[in-house]
């Protein structure tokens, strides 16, 4: 493979993004179910599937994104919106990028693309959740500028946890980042 510089905010390579319509629905769902490395197994595969339903590419698509490439397979998306009920907040529901994509800056460009749309719709803030067992996404958001926000408790590597955050053993970490 040839050697390319990054550049920060771009997406590499051949790649290129558009805003997701509904008939992307199936494909996402697919991506869903195995770019999690099957964290959570078949549960967790089929919660994240129920967490994105058309819904999101029929009336949040303005502010969320896919990337494809060149042959127009999916290579990475990102859902994302404007909170309705907090004129400050942009939130970002779900991101993923493939397997054989990750550490080469399509995250990051991702957030970036959204980090710009929500200052331009005069956000200060934007936020978002994960698992506490999704250790590639606490380094990753780390690392993207996110704070933890506090929990109810604290587990075994000082990472704090709202307990049942989203009904009963649904365990979240939260995350906010200032724009
Ligand atoms: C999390 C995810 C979106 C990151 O995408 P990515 O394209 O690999 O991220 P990038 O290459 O843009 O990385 C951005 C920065 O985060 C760092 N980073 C990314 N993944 C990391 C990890 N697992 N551990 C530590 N750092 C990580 C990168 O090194 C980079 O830092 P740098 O600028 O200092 O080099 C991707 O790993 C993924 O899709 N994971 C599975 C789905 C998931 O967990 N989504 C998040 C919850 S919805």
């Amino acid at each position: 493979m040839t050697e390319r510089a990054r550049v920060p905010g771009q997406l590499p390579g051949d790649l290129t993004q558009r805003r997701p319509v509904p008939s992307d629905h199936p494909r996402l769902q697919v991506a869903l179910a195995e770019w999690w490395g099957g964290l959570g197994g078949e549960a967790g595969a089929l919660q994240r599937q129920l967490l994105v339903p058309r819904l999101f590419l029929q009336h949040f698509a303005d502010t969320s994104l896919l990337v494809e490439r060149p042959d127009r397979t999916l290579h990475a998306f990102l859902i994302g919106f404007l909170s309705q009920t907090d004129p400050s907040t942009a939130y970002i529901h779900f991101v993923g990028v493939c397997p054989e994509g990750r550490r080469d800056g399509v995250g990051s460009a991702l957030y970036d693309h959204f980090f710009a749309t929500a200052r331009a719709a005069g956000r200060s803030q934007v936020r978002c959740i994960t698992s506490p067992n999704n250790r590639n996404s606490l380094a990753y958001h780390a690392r993207m500028g996110f704070r933890l926000e506090p929990g109810d408790r604290t587990d075994d590597d000082g990472v704090p946890v709202h307990e049942d955050y989203d009904g009963p053993g649904l365990d979240r970490v939260s995350f906010v980042r200032e724009l």
